[in-house]
């Protein structure tokens, strides 16, 4: 954008009320569509989705997945009428899955309802297009596919090679550098070289480890008894299909066990959607947690490319991975797009951040030789460099990282370059910091830096404090009124603009008793700032936050994409309680149907075909 551009964005709705309905709310002047819910064939090896849970775990493998969370719209011949969606399935609702829900018999899960539930998690990529004013699906399209929690995949950076994906599985068939499946797909990326990116969050939960924990298994949360949902029970398919996810020893050593499967997830994971006869490959570079998102910084031609990633926990750690090989823009035209993901992702240096003190950040290097905090070097206290990758967590713990109030998604700046993190809430919050400064987080906050003049130190300042309207002054730290109060926002994207969008998961009750989740807009470079310093958010300010759309309800909204005219915008909604009834959202449910709610995308367009938002 020129600076006159710049100067004369501004948004161009009005803030809607709060709303719990069954349905979605959007801005006076615009309207919503359904586009491509669970359960949408995405070729003809899938039967047509059915009301009543008796698809079969083929048709899943054939068809859109659950729970839809981030996303991204990739063009076909720079088209804003036709291109490729990638959608990420975070979890599954095994009672919409099912006919009477997930079955355990004689202690074992039935290894088809399994099957049926590995598939509807991982990504889709979906070939869309706009016919006379609808999106619609493109059935069998060569581009559909499905990568799913038992997609095969590879392993690039500093764990592949190093011995710890070693299994039963890896050694039958004499390769080393592979994992299976990619999970709790939640947050995502893209590349400027036009790939995929899909962060792994909550895999933990899948595995389960009744023998002794080392110490970087009990870090990382993986549980001692039982999985989220009993997939280890199920009767052993093939390659061990089901089993491995118990890394329980049972052999003599890695070669004939699943010890090691798990160290096959928790990374962020490239994907070429132009491509669909290519490899999803995980990038362990940029660290092994619970990944929300990954965004990348302002591109400078000649400085290195760097991405900005969070884990999703109580007390986690805020990360940024800077490459090795500075940016060539002639990398973003290549067709060879996973052979440019290596180059920028698969060698650099992985920091995690400390906010020291209001105004002040470091990020500390992930290194075998950097110092931690009881004086050994990391090396000394974890191991080799890929152990260290694999360890994030206590790794962050052994340099005296910032524990944050569960950092969710980051977003850059494209005029400024400012990256924003929201950190959603926590209520387990009992001492605070300088960068977390509410003890019972219960609505969550934005924080955002600016990068500094090297590499190692940032500064930051608060953007904006969740609360209900009501709130007291020690709740409502930035003012917020009936038309913009919110809580534990979540999905955070910037479009190309500058426009900032803000999505909410699972509002505290103060909140929620007025409105569902939702989408809230601003433009951070056109805010004034009040009288505190701090960004005037709720004050009499024209740009300043405003709701742009509510979800049904039970819902979260989460995941935003565009196309590059920004006159179609895609929303995810997730885990909705009784909605879509159908196609139609308008159209309400009759009391005497048994309601299998449906994540979706909705497609959000303006009544007269103008740009979104302004
Ligand atoms: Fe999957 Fe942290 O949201
Ligand atoms: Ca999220
Ligand atoms: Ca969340
Ligand atoms: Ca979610």
């Amino acid at each position: 954008l020129t600076g006159c551009e710049l100067n004369d964005l501004k948004l161009g709705f009005d803030s809607i009320p709060g709303a719990r309905l069954d349905a979605v709310a959007v801005a006076n002047g615009y309207s919503a569509q359904v586009l491509a819910p669970w359960g949408t064939p995405l070729n003809h090896q899938a039967n047509p989705w059915k009301d009543d849970g008796t698809n079969t775990s083929q048709d899943q493998l054939n068809a859109v997945g659950m729970h839809h969370d981030g996303m991204h719209f990739f063009p076909l011949n720079g088209s804003s009428r036709e291109g490729l969606l990638c959608i990420n399935h975070e979890y599954i609702d095994q009672n919409a899955l099912h006919p009477e829900g997930g079955t355990v018999v004689n202690g074992k899960r039935p290894a088809e309802e399994v099957r049926k539930e590995v598939y509807a998690h991982g990504v889709s990529v979906v070939h869309i297009r706009l016919i006379d004013g609808v999106w619609e699906v493109v059935t069998d399209s060569p581009y559909n596919r499905r990568i799913t929690s038992d997609t095969e995949m590879d392993v690039t950076g500093p764990i592949a090679d190093s011995g710890l994906l070693v299994t039963k599985y890896t050694t039958g068939r004499g390769v080393e550098n592979i994992a299976r499946g990619t999970n709790n797909n939640c947050g995502n990326g893209y590349t400027p070289w036009g790939t995929y990116l899909t962060c792994e969050e909550n895999w933990p939960f899948i595995f389960v480890n009744t023998g002794t924990q080392d110490a970087g298994q009990e870090r990382m949360g993986i549980p001692t008894s039982g999985t989220r949902y009993g997939w280890e029970t199920a009767e052993n398919g093939q390659d061990d299909e089901f089993t491995r996810f118990n890394l329980t020893p049972s052999g003599t050593d890695a070669t004939e066990d699943y010890r090691n499967e798990a160290n096959g997830h928790g990374y962020v994971v490239e994907i070429d959607p132009y491509n669909p006869q290519s490899r999803a490959v995980k990038r362990t570079a940029l660290g092994r947690f619970r990944h929300e998102d990954v965004t990348f910084g302002k591109l400078k031609k000649g400085k290195p490319v760097v991405f900005y990633t969070g884990h999703d926990g109580r007390f986690e750690y805020i990360y940024k991975f800077v490459s090795a090989k500075p940016w060539n823009p002639a990398d973003a035209r290549r067709f060879d797009r996973l052979a440019v993901g290596s180059k920028y992702m698969d060698d650099g240096i992985l920091y995690v951040a400390r906010f020291s003190e209001e105004g002040k950040g470091v990020w500390i290097p992930l290194l075998e030789d950097t110092q931690t905090t009881s004086g050994q070097t990391l090396g000394e206290v974890i191991g080799s460099q890929a152990e260290i990758i694999l360890n994030c967590p206590w790794a962050g713990d052994a340099v005296g990282a910032t524990p944050m109030d569960r950092p969710e998604w980051t977003a850059v700046d494209p005029d400024t370059g400012l990256v924003y993190v929201t950190l959603t809430n926590n209520t387990r919050r009992t001492e605070v910091n300088a960068a977390n400064p509410r003890n019972n987080n219960k609505f969550g906050h934005i924080v955002r830096w600016e990068e500094g003049m090297t590499a190692t130190e940032f500064s930051w300042d608060f953007f904006v404090f969740g609360s209900p309207a009501n709130g007291d002054g020690a709740t409502n730290l930035s003012g917020l009124t009936e038309l913009n109060e919110f809580a534990s926002p979540d999905g955070l994207i910037f479009d190309s603009r500058g426009i900032l969008w803000v999505q909410t998961d699972n509002g505290a009750d103060e909140v929620e008793e007025n409105t569902n989740d939702q989408m809230l807009a601003v433009i951070p470079s056109r805010l004034k700032q009040a009288e505190s310093g701090e960004p005037d958010i709720g004050g009499d300010n024209q740009d300043q936050l405003r709701r742009f759309f509510v979800g049904p309800n039970g819902c979260e909204v989460t995941g935003l994409a565009f196309t590059g005219n920004n006159k179609h915008f895609f929303v995810n909604i997730q885990h909705p309680s009784n909605w879509p009834y159908s196609a139609n959202a308008a159209e309400e449910t009759p009391a005497d149907v048994k309601v299998r709610p449906r994540a979706s995308t909705v497609v959000i367009m303006k009544n007269d075909g103008g740009e979104i938002g302004v």
